[in-house]
């Protein structure tokens, strides 16, 4: 991923790495906000970025964010209902945006109680009626890695993924079947998270370490490596892992 636009910062353990993920959050969408009057970030799901989000409640964050003017966005979801545990937005709800003063209607969850390609369908049009005619990019995309190398919920030799390294993919959302897991995800497809300014990962803990340093220096083989697809066309891409994470490079 030489080519990339690309910084890595390491921490020394995943409180620190949340702390600067907030800041780093505040300081992106409170300049999205001052230059355009809104915001937009995709969040990601699993469990690293729980910490980032709930240090986003603290006064420090929570009253330095103009929340009325940033609109949640997801990289993708679970296809449960909304309040399952499994829920990308059920965690996200939990951890942030029931915490906040965010107006209901900036929150736009994917509706993962809907069939798989309904609703992905359907978060397509709410992403083209949110961006209208403008250069559609989100402000901030956060993800994490999975120790497999998937991202969002583009997952090694899915379909969805198949389609990125074919250069075939034109949907910005795919329903896709993750075999591994015998379950359908609605996933973000690399067009829009690739055309944000600002790309951040959020990795931590010794078990993702095989999988950043393949990811990272390893061949490029995005089929098996998905993370691999994710480079910036115009923005930067920021690795935040903690150090057990980046013990490997
Ligand atoms: C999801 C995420 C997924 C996640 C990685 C890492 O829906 O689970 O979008 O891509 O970021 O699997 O998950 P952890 O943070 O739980 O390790």
């Amino acid at each position: 991923m030489m080519d990339v636009n690309m910084r890595i910062e390491k921490f020394s353990d995943p409180a620190d790495l949340a702390q600067a993920a907030a800041t780093r959050f505040m300081s992106v969408i409170g300049a999205a906000v001052r230059r355009r009057g809104r915001a937009s970030v995709a969040l990601s799901g699993g469990a690293t970025p729980k910490a980032a989000y709930r240090r986003l409640t603290t006064p420090l964050f929570a009253d330095s964010i103009e929340w009325k003017r940033v609109h949640i966005f997801w990289g993708d979801e679970r296809c449960v209902p909304p309040d399952h545990r499994d829920s990308n937005y059920h965690m996200a709800n939990e951890t942030l945006l029931s915490q906040v003063p965010i107006p209901t209607e900036n929150i736009h969850r994917i509706r993962g109680e809907e069939e798989p390609h309904t609703a992905a369908e359907n978060y397509e049009k709410v992403l083209r009626s949110f961006f209208g005619d403008a250069e559609a990019h989100f402000d901030l995309v956060l993800l994490g890695l999975g120790k497999d190398g998937h991202t969002a919920s583009l997952f090694p030799s899915s379909e969805a993924v198949l389609l990125e390294v074919q250069g075939l993919q034109n949907r910005w959302v795919f329903a896709n079947y993750v075999d591994k897991l015998a379950t359908w995800r609605v996933t973000l497809s690399t067009i829009l998270i690739n055309a944000s300014p600002h790309i951040i990962f959020l990795v931590t803990g010794p078990d993702k370490a095989k999988a950043f340093k393949r990811v990272l220096h390893g061949p490029y083989i995005p089929e098996e490596l998905p993370a691999q697809l994710i480079r910036p066309q115009k923005g930067r891409l920021i690795w935040m892992l903690d150090k057990s994470a980046a013990r490997l490079i």
